[in-house]
């Protein structure tokens, strides 16, 4: 019996990176998967992750719509529920960065970072805890990351929006314990994805493996490992935490 056998997850941002290796290591343990992506661009992938998650022997749908649009969100979990009969698990991955100094940042700037990582997160939730509620159980994983409990020179918004999930995580756990819904955050370090691969180069690439105890960037599939304890029955008695994925970093 695999861990997630004949559960339904849904998976924010799955076209690519870190939400794509969650998306395959849910299946990979016998989850049905719900997929979004957003933009146009991202269509021939999240075809191409349908096929492949198909290939696995579950039932897989990729939705293109915008997680911080509320009305949107509503229409998409009312979709999945009449596709697939039932939410066990939410991963709220989507997510962006729009760096900037503080001087330098504009309110839209602002806003579209708080839209897309937080407010996404508040959509989705609202959403998916009515029938987790029905059946008395269910799962919610939020990727905050390390910068919203270190803060980072350059990312106040982001890290504004990552600090938020977790105290939105731990109201969610307090409300929703008794009704054996969990809801944990995952706060990544540095993770190889499109989203970092800036990093990878010259002096500050060095600069950021000296503070990384194990030495390395993690994977996307890493990510995925600790989303599967997470959604599985495997930390039946965790909630309301933040798992750290992030190569000692925030020792
Ligand atoms: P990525 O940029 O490769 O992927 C982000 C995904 O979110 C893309 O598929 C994109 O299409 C989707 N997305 C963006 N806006 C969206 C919207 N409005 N509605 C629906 N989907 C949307 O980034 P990556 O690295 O895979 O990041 C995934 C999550 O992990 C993000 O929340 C990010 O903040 C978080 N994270 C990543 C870290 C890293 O080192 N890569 C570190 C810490 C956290």
């Amino acid at each position: 019996m695999k861990l997630l056998q004949d559960r339904v997850a849904i998976v924010t941002g799955a076209a690519r990176g870190i939400g794509e290796a969650i998306a395959l290591k849910l299946a990979e343990h016998g989850a049905h998967i719900a997929f979004t992506y957003v933009s146009d661009s991202s269509a021939d992938r999240a075809a191409s992750l349908v096929s492949r998650l198909g290939d696995m022997g579950v039932r897989a749908r990729a939705w293109q719509t915008n997680a911080g649009d509320f009305a949107a969100s509503e229409q998409f979990v009312a979709d999945v529920l009449k596709e697939f009969g039932a939410i066990d698990v939410c991963v709220n991955n989507a997510g962006i960065s729009k760096d900037n100094l503080l001087l330098r940042m504009t309110p839209e700037q602002w806003d579209e970072v708080m839209d897309v990582n937080l407010k996404s997160v508040f959509n989705m939730t609202k959403q998916v805890i009515r029938p987790m509620m029905k059946a008395r159980r269910g799962s919610i994983i939020n990727m905050s990351s390390i910068i919203g409990i270190r803060g980072n020179a350059g990312q106040s918004s982001y890290a504004a929006s990552k600090a938020g999930i977790i105290g939105f995580t731990k109201s969610v756990a307090h409300e929703l314990g008794s009704r054996n819904i969990r809801c944990n955050a995952i706060a990544p370090g540095f993770i190889e994805t499109d989203m970092t691969h800036y990093l990878k180069e010259g002096d500050a690439a060095k600069a950021f493996m000296d503070k990384i105890p194990l030495g390395r960037f993690g994977s996307a599939e890493e990510i995925g490992n600790a989303t599967l304890f997470l959604a599985s029955d495997m930390s039946a008695y965790v909630t309301g935490q933040v798992l750290s994925v992030c190569g000692g970093l925030n020792i």
